[in-house]
């Protein structure tokens, strides 16, 4: 199938997946959009010439959401959590970046993608998902089956502010006059980790995230370090579903520090788009298949939602 056609079957078995939900995302459905700072740290201009990256502040918009394509879904439901970050460039341009809350992914290629998603459709002879179906490809693919089991370990934030978030793809930093390096992105809560097990997830409110946040905030900002994980030599830069050594030297980038939460966040969610691959001078796509595909779903999603299909 070319690869425009695999991209379209994605989005359409995420819908599907999904179910009716006219005006809402295909996954992360049910999201919250805040109003905050990036604060680039001294050291990250070495790093990278990105123009956020060279001391000022710049404004940011965050968005946090849960992956499921349910607007509905209980903030409690185990899965993976989402932090999307725009930040404003001083040209008036934007560069964005988006983190889950498990490390890794679950396949290499959108074929890998197109055929995970598919085995969760239901098999028209008994109405159902053939219960095999995911086992089996997950038993096909280690690096999947790697981020399931991660998923188990930390099923439920606390917190929309107790989680980490990583951002999976590699990107290429190149500073004014320094060299190339690769690095992946981690969001890293100044709150801490915290997580729910399933049963206790279940035993919240439909919105705790929510009111979480919004009690949190009266208190004070919600901070989150970006810090950089550096590849060394072997490290794959072309592979999210295998995250590098815990060990691998990380430099903070900044922080950002979410302030409020809209007051017209539903309506902010729908016109907003964010996108991997919006990038600025001095950060550059791998040659990671996955990311090469996001761009093209990620506008025939807005196309459609924005459609109210
Ligand atoms: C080929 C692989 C992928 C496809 C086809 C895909 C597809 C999508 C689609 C269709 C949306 C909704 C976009 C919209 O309507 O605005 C979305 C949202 C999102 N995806 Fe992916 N995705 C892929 C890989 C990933 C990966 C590897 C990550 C890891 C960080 C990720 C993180 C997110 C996040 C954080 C959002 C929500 C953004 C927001 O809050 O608006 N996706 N994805």
């Amino acid at each position: 199938m070319p690869e425009s056609n695999v991209i379209a079957a994605i989005v359409e078995t995420m819908r599907t997946l999904a179910g009716p939900h006219p005006g809402f995302r295909p996954v992360h459905a049910k999201g919250l959009v805040c109003a905050g700072t990036f604060r680039p740290s001294p050291d990250a201009r070495r790093v990278s010439k990105a123009a956020h990256l060279q001391g000022a502040a710049v404004p940011a918009t965050i968005r946090f959401a849960n992956s499921s394509g349910n607007p509905e879904v209980p903030d409690g439901a185990p899965g993976v959590r989402s932090m999307a970050v725009k930040l404003q460039l001083p040209d008036g341009k934007q560069t964005d970046i988006l983190a889950n809350s498990v490390e890794g992914f679950v396949a290499s290629t959108p074929e890998q993608l197109l055929e995970f998603l598919r085995a969760q459709l239901p098999d028209p002879a008994t109405g159902k998902p053939d219960p095999q179906a995911v086992p089996r490809y997950l038993g096909k693919h280690p690096g999947a089956a790697g981020f399931v089991q991660r998923l188990m370990q930390k099923p439920v934030p606390a917190s929309y502010a107790q989680a980490a978030y990583h951002a999976e793809h590699a990107f290429r930093f190149t500073g004014a006059d320094g060299p190339s390096v690769f690095g992946r992105y981690h969001f890293v809560p100044e709150a801490g980790e915290a997580y729910l097990s399933p049963e206790d997830g279940g035993k919240r409110p439909s919105n705790f995230l929510r009111d979480e946040l919004e009690s949190r905030l009266k208190k004070g900002p919600v901070t989150f370090r970006l810090e950089l994980q550096l590849a060394e030599a072997k490290d794959p830069t072309d592979d999210p579903t295998a995250p590098w050594p815990a060990e691998r030297k990380r430099i903070e980038l900044g922080r950002v520090e979410i302030i409020s939460i809209s007051p017209s966040s539903l309506a902010d969610e729908r016109r907003l788009i964010f996108d991997p691959n919006n990038l600025t001078p001095g950060i550059e796509p791998s040659t990671d298949p996955i990311l090469a595909a996001r761009s093209a779903a990620y506008s025939i999603s807005y196309d459609k939602r924005s459609k109210g299909e």
